[in-house]
């Protein structure tokens, strides 16, 4: 605690001083989930969280398409990502010209884009989704065929749960896609009785071999309300610490993934960030009303 207390006490004075709120991501470290962030959770709920706020400035403790849509939602209030290097790996993975071509092959198909994506890209799809309502989304469409942009796993996990078909592309998050059906099956022998949690992100393979899959925030739920013995978060390691602190009765295996954009934010940079206003997120208008459309879309929901 002596480590952190200086910056944490400069962290707290300084969001008192510019009316700031800092989301954080579940992927976040205990010391940022715990000690300094105003609201915490999965992508779905720091989107509804940033729709909510009335404070002047948000820092997002997340990585960068977290705090576009943050922007995005909150065009007039300042919006601060605290590394502008906090990116993601399925964000990297199209382009909006990618979303073109796609909907040149296929005309007439819906896109549905994940929020790991940039606003460049949001603003070519019909509609985002998150990992907690990829399904809902899908359906509430009301087509046989949509197409969704950009995880393929993610896109095949979907389409093992829906009668829609379901158009993916090729890209994977670095974290998960290490996941591996053996090693779930290695962990159940070492640890009989283990409940296996696994993201939709991780590859359907990976899916089948675990006993329930759900985003970071349903994850979470899941060991609240079910209460197992012990448990195993297929997900980013920094899940399980800031679960397991509120667990002690349950015991967390820790195979451990870490997300190197989301590790990039820490109490420096977000306590330089407030000290500095550092880095505010901007859109292009022309980019942001496309984007917006396609992000309330799916919160309307
Ligand atoms: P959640 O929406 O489930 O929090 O996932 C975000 C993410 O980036 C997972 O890798
Ligand atoms: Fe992107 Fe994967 Fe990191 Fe999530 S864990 S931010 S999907 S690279």
């Amino acid at each position: 605690w002596p480590a952190f207390a200086g910056d944490v006490d400069a962290i707290l004075a300084l969001k008192r001083r510019h009316n700031a709120v800092i989301l954080a991501h579940n992927y976040q470290t205990p010391e940022i989930f715990h000690c300094v962030a105003d609201l915490v959770g999965d992508s779905l709920a720091l989107a509804r969280m940033a729709m909510d706020t009335c404070a002047d400035v948000i820092v997002l403790a997340g990585v960068h398409f977290m705090a576009e849509t943050a922007k995005l939602l909150n065009p007039d209030r300042t919006v601060l990502i605290p590394d502008l290097a906090a990116g993601c790996s399925l964000a990297e993975s199209i382009t909006p010209a990618d979303v073109r071509a796609m909907r040149r092959r296929h005309p007439d198909v819906p896109v549905v884009t994940y929020v790991n994506t940039s606003a460049a890209v949001k603003a070519e799809s019909d509609i985002c989704c998150t990992s907690g309502n990829a399904r809902r989304v899908v359906e509430s469409l009301g087509v046989p065929r949509v197409i969704m942009l950009p995880d393929e796993y993610l896109a095949r996990n979907v389409a093992a749960e829906t009668a829609v078909e379901i158009i993916p592309w090729h890209g994977h998050c670095e974290v998960h896609e290490r996941f591996t059906p053996a090693e779930v099956r290695e962990l159940r022998e070492a640890h009989p009785g283990v409940v296996v949690l696994a993201h939709p992100e991780c590859p359907p393979e990976v899916v089948a071999e675990a006993d329930f899959s759900g985003s970071t925030a349903v994850m979470s739920d899941f060991v609240a309300t079910r209460r197992p013995e012990q448990v195993v978060l297929l997900t980013e390691c920094s899940m399980s610490d800031n679960v397991a602190v509120r667990h002690p009765d349950v015991a967390f295996i820790r195979p451990c993934n870490l997300c190197p954009h989301m590790k990039r934010i820490t109490l420096g940079t977000i306590r330089r960030a407030l000290e500095e206003g550092r880095h505010p997120v901007t859109i292009d208008p022309a980019v942001a009303a496309p984007a917006r459309r396609a992000v309330e879309r799916m919160l309307a929901l």
